[in-house]
């Protein structure tokens, strides 16, 4: 199985060992390419509208975002990661996502896109994960992917994955795992 994975943020904290985890499932009988924001991201998107006027290789970030489109477009199975800042996805995430307005519904959806299956790992310190991963969700769906499963996790107490309880990493485990092999 192919995998795309975007990860919204660079950091290897708490949203980088739940991606791990979920990966971990696959590892070894599936071909992954991960992509971490900022760094293998386009910049911010600036209007120009070439993309939806039928030019998106006239975009000033075509390189970055075709890369990354290639990759979507291979995959059986896309993965999408967020931390909640401040109850939504990272700016780094929205960054690369306003890139690919031109491929919502109204524009020029891509078929491949239409029978893959998404999966969305989103967690917050206490509130917010849930509309974190809805910011991912709106831009996944007005793709045309249909199947997109969400996991949204509520640390509640420390955000240091060192310091999180044992009994508390294996809930997010549990969860994880189950939906690693659904998918
Ligand atoms: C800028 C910023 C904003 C955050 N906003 C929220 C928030 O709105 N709600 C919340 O529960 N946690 C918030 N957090 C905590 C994160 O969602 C997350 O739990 C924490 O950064 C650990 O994840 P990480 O190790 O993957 O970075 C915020 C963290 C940062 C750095």
């Amino acid at each position: 199985m192919k995998i795309t994975v975007i990860n919204g943020t660079e950091k290897h904290g708490v949203t980088y060992r739940m991606k791990e985890i979920f990966l971990e499932q696959f590892r070894g009988n599936s071909d992954i390419t991960e992509y971490y924001l900022p760094k293998d991201g386009p910049g911010f998107c600036m209007g120009c509208t070439a993309c939806f006027r039928n030019n998106q290789n006239s975009c000033k970030d075509a390189e970055q975002v075709q890369k990354i489109e290639k990759s979507l477009l291979e995959a059986d199975l896309l993965v999408f990661t967020s931390p909640a800042y401040v109850f939504h996805a990272t700016g780094a995430m929205k960054a690369m996502l306003d890139h690919f307005g031109y491929r919502w519904m109204p524009h020029r959806p891509a078929r491949e896109m239409f029978g893959k299956r998404a999966v969305i790992i989103t967690q917050c310190l206490g509130a917010g994960g849930k509309s974190t991963a809805k910011d991912i969700k709106d831009s996944l769906s007005w793709w045309g992917i249909s199947t997109i499963k969400i996991v949204s996790f509520k640390l509640m107490s420390e955000i240091d994955w060192n310091k999180i309880e044992d009994k508390r990493k294996a809930s997010f485990q549990k969860k994880l795992k189950t939906l690693a092999r659904k998918m």
